[in-house]
């Protein structure tokens, strides 16, 4: 089952957002996340909101995109009720799920709708997740001709045995022909990989990054693998199945991610996440992690308007029937107050390589600094040029970095 949604206050019918969103959204970016919730076959290490039935409980796959189409109609309604003006989206994403299991004419038409809806900036990034047997040309070009500008391949290893383990599907060999054909249709390409599988040996973690720099991609994702409590992966290994994925490997894993992709020419800029060059960054996600505006389509997706958050409900069958009976989705929503937004952007703003003014930090975290740079996970010199930047080994424990900032 995928995991549970966070319990806060009751989002009202109508959506309608409090008056302080509007203050509080003046001049920030505007993204669209649209979720797709499909997937052929679950792989057996995911928890995202995901279903592989075509009909679930009477919803049908094939009116999902006019229910998304629907949410976004009441999205613009209820920004214009709190009187937020229209922003042209500065990015879109369709996450999922797989967004590609769809038929382009789908993601078009949400695309569209978006576009006729809030327009985009000149020179927007529109991306689509994808897995890497679900597109092929054609797919791609209609794509393009949509106006999405990337695609991000979810190839998770070259070797067959690791993929075997994470139950990934797709034929490794596809990857040279997905990453050419996206190329062919004119979008970037970006690349998923998951190290620290169960029985992935160092040598078959650089055998992947290999292949994955092989393909020349635009922009690169690596993951360590997080064992998701509710998945079949951590079912077998808590009977003993497979093994528990070593820490101290995961760690030499990263660091020789970190290494070959730099003198491959992939500059880091957040924990996960290496680009070719800056204008090769995920726009998209960077706004998440600076606090940008981003409404979030469709079952269980997450929004951020002016420091109020909230989420959708997560089944698809639930979702239709609210979107059918005219209702907002959301299930539930927090106001963030001054000092939870504070704490959430340290939190966030440490993850990413400008990291943030030592200034924002209450008196406790700046007290902290001194320890984290005699740990060396945070860089001196920055330190003293008054900002928090993690050396290496601070993005490796980038979360116990935060809790000390926070505490
Ligand atoms: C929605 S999926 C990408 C698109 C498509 N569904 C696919 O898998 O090819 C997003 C990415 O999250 C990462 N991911 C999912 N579950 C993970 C886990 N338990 N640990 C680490 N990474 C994970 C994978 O790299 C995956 O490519
Ligand atoms: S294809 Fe992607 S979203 Fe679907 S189950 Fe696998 S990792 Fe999760």
């Amino acid at each position: 089952m995928p995991s549970a949604l966070p319990i806060a206050d009751p989002a009202p019918l109508d959506g309608a957002l409090p008056a302080s969103a509007a203050l509080a959204s003046v001049d920030r970016n505007f993204g669209v996340y649209l979720h797709v919730p499909f997937c052929r076959v679950r792989c057996g290490y995911c928890d995202f909101n995901t279903y592989t039935s075509d009909e679930l409980r009477g919803a049908k796959r094939t009116d999902y995109a006019g229910q998304a189409i629907t949410e976004i109609a009441l999205a613009d309604r209820v920004l214009h009720d709190a009187g937020i003006d229209r922003r042209p989206a500065s990015t879109v994403f369709f996450g999922g799920g797989t967004p590609t299991l769809l038929p382009a004419t789908d993601l078009t038409s949400m695309l569209h709708a978006v576009v006729d809806t809030w327009g985009l900036q000149p020179d927007a990034e529109v991306t689509t997740e994808a897995n890497p047997d679900s597109v092929d040309l054609e797919y791609l070009l209609a794509l393009k001709e949509a106006g999405f500008t990337r695609v991000s391949f979810g190839m998770q290893s070259a070797v067959p045995h690791v993929l075997a383990v994470l139950e990934r599907t797709h034929d490794p060999a596809r990857i040279p022909l997905v990453v050419r054909w996206a190329r062919e249709a004119g979008l970037q390409v970006s690349l998923d990989l998951i190290y620290g599988t169960p029985g992935e040996s160092f040598e078959d973690w650089s055998a992947s990054l290999d292949q994955a720099l092989a393909q020349q991609p635009d922009h690169i994702s690596a993951y360590a693998l997080i064992i998701e409590d509710g998945t079949k992966l951590a079912a077998q290994i808590r009977r003993g199945e497979v093994a528990m994925p070593d820490d101290d490997l995961q760690a030499d894993m990263y660091e020789l991610a970190d290494a070959r992709l730099a003198a491959a020419g992939y500059e880091w800029y957040e924990v996960s996440n290496w680009a070719r060059g800056a204008q090769f960054r995920s726009d998209h996600n960077l706004g998440y992690w600076v606090g940008h505006d981003w409404w979030g389509i469709g079952p269980g997706a997450h929004s951020h308007v002016g420091g109020v958050r909230w989420w959708n409900v997560k089944h698809p069958a639930a979702y239709a029937d609210r979107i059918a009976a005219g209702h907002s989705p959301a299930a539930g929503r927090e106001t963030l107050d001054a000092e939870t937004r504070r704490v959430e952007s340290v939190l966030l703003r440490t993850r990413v390589r400008e990291g943030f003014p030592i200034g924002e930090l209450a008196s406790s975290g700046r007290t902290a600094v001194a320890g984290l740079i005699a740990d060396e996970l945070v860089d001196a010199r920055a330190a003293l040029a008054g900002r928090i930047e993690l050396t290496l080994r601070g993005r490796l424990l980038a979360d116990a970095v935060v809790r000390r900032l926070t505490d």
